[in-house]
């Protein structure tokens, strides 16, 4: 069989599911069948393909159909310019989130040591983001999963942090520590509803413990804020992922702990997503 025509097979199946974007998504997951590039893969479409491959391809076809995120079959997402190992300990890093480095950059200069704490790390995407630009600072991956914090290690051995990271699997309830310069964090804020609502690819199967923030989505907001204010250094910067309807309460809850919001910044589709404070 030609890789065209396992392609339009594909192509089918996923149509007959109702995929979105099948066209993408078969040649996706024919080109990590192949061990090769979407690019490789499109100017070599008449090639024949061996059973082996043909087999690995159909298998993650079903598992699409079935509504298995992409990364997660492919296991991989690029995050700031770098790709991540993925799978379904831990959530798939957004591109909103990215935010959160451009704004931790913004507070480290070039050549300083800065020490910082990821609370919630999952795949490790953030702080391993930031240490990569940052060639003196190092952190702490910190997370209540076991299994993330196994991706996160995975991943910056990778990328060649491991070095300048150390782990800490436990709830943000129990750390103690000593003062942190800048403290980064995406915690789970969905409430009830939006976790209802979620798209299936996202409720069947991302861990839930990334996603949950309890029946108003503050539950994990609150007590990191509220532990952040022991954590941070005088003058350190929080910075803080939340949904666009958080913002305001997250900013009095920032002030009631003893931060000063400096500012709010907004996502790629243009919605309040970020809030960077200072520790008074
Ligand atoms: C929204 S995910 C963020 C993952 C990653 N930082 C990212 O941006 O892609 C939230 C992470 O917080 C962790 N988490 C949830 N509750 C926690 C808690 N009480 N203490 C520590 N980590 C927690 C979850 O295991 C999950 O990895």
């Amino acid at each position: 069989m030609k890789n065209i025509d396992l392609l339009r097979l594909g192509e089918k199946l996923l149509i007959s599911k109702n995929i979105p974007n099948p066209i993408l998504d078969a040649e996706i997951i024919l080109s990590n069948a192949l061990n090769t590039s979407r690019e490789n893969l499109l100017i070599n479409l008449e090639n024949k393909i061996n059973n082996y491959k043909k087999t690995k391809f159909l298998e993650k076809i079903n598992s699409r159909m079935q509504k298995v995120p992409i990364a997660y079959l492919i296991n991989k997402k690029e995050f700031w310019s770098t790709e991540f190992y993925v799978d379904q300990r831990v959530l798939i890093p957004r591109p909103d989130t990215e935010l959160i480095v451009e704004n931790a950059l913004k507070f480290i200069p070039n050549n300083l040591c800065r020490n910082i704490l990821d609370i919630g790390s999952g795949s490790g995407c953030i702080l391993i983001s930031i240490l990569k630009e940052r060639k003196n600072c190092k952190g702490t991956c910190l997370d209540i999963s076991k299994d993330a914090l196994n991706v996160a290690k995975f991943n910056a051995k990778m990328q060649h942090v491991e070095n300048r990271i150390k782990f800490i699997n436990t709830n943000i309830d129990n750390f103690f520590s000593y003062k942190y310069d800048l403290i980064v964090t995406n915690p789970p804020y969905l409430n009830k509803l939006n976790i209802s609502n979620l798209e299936e690819d996202v409720k069947c199967y991302e861990p839930r413990i990334a996603l949950d923030g309890g029946l108003d989505g503050f539950s994990e907001i609150n007590k990191i804020i509220k532990k952040c204010s022991s954590l941070m250094k005088k003058n350190g910067k929080l910075i803080i992922e939340v949904d666009e309807f958080q913002i305001n309460k997250t900013i009095k809850l920032l002030e009631n702990f003893g931060f000063y919001p400096n500012f709010v910044s907004k996502d790629l589709s243009g919605k309040n997503r970020n809030i960077i404070s200072s520790k008074i």
